[in-house]
């Protein structure tokens, strides 16, 4: 049986550990969205003409699509290392001093078993939008997944800001993250927005971000 509580610095590793897992399983998702796309499809069918026509061997061709299949991919997995490095770099890089200010009305909890953190999650003021709160960094790791601990996780933390008397409350996520918003939906969070990720990387593969919702006075009823 698991127990949520709240982070120690002895987790510091696991926390981090688990992010970087949670984040990194999307990457072949990620891969196909680009696969999807025109530039990619010219580019592939480019590589095989142009073989075809100056070496004119099938195998050749074949080889030559799967090496442009190839620098797609690493270029992908390229993007996401850096997107990864990003949340180590930023929160997760002092998770104590982000979250866990005296006062403050931000929290990490971690979800415990068996003396292994197997789940995370945070809440924060949300950059973008002062006045909101924002949920992040939910991850459970995968052999303990479908038992409600990221549920239980994000109740945790949405009754905690409703003590404090926060009354809204926000998340990101993207269009790879399905099982996500099968929870976010489960626990009250509604999407009100998407956009294409703002960077290069996005607009190539037309990687959407989702924004979910949440009034916490809804958060009794899960
Ligand atoms: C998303 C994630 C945190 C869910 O963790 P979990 O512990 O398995 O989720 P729970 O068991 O608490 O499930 C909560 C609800 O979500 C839904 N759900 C979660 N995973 C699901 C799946 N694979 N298929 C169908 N529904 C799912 C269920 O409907 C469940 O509601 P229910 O109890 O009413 O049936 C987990 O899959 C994960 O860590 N993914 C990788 C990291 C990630 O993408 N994080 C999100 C960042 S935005």
């Amino acid at each position: 049986m698991y127990q949520i509580r709240e982070y120690r610095d002895a987790d510091y590793t696991a926390v981090r550990m688990i992010y970087s897992t949670g984040f990194r399983e999307h990457v072949g998702t990620v891969y196909l969205q680009a696969l999807k796309q025109p530039w990619a499809q010219a580019l592939l069918c480019g590589a095989f003409l142009l073989i075809q026509v100056f070496f004119g061997s099938f195998l050749t061709c074949i080889m030559g699509v799967g090496g442009v299949l190839l620098i797609i991919r690493m270029s992908v997995q390229y993007f996401f290392e850096q997107g990864i490095q990003l949340g180590l770099n930023e929160d997760l890089s002092d998770i104590r001093s982000s979250y866990m200010q005296t006062g403050s009305k931000s929290s990490f909890w971690v979800a415990e078993e068996k003396g292994s953190i197997v789940g995370t999650v945070g809440i924060l003021p949300c950059v973008e939008e002062p006045g909101a709160w924002e949920l992040k960094r939910i991850s459970v790791k995968r052999e303990f997944r479908g038992r409600g601990l990221a549920k239980a996780l994000c109740k945790t933390a949405l009754d905690f800001v409703a003590r404090h008397n926060v009354r809204r409350v926000v998340l990101f996520t993207s269009m790879v993250q399905t099982d996500a918003h099968k929870l976010y939906n489960t626990i009250g969070f509604k999407k009100e927005e998407e956009f294409v990720w703002p960077s290069l990387p996005g607009r190539l593969i037309k990687f959407m971000v989702f924004k979910y919702s949440h009034g916490t006075g809804d958060v009794m009823s899960f």
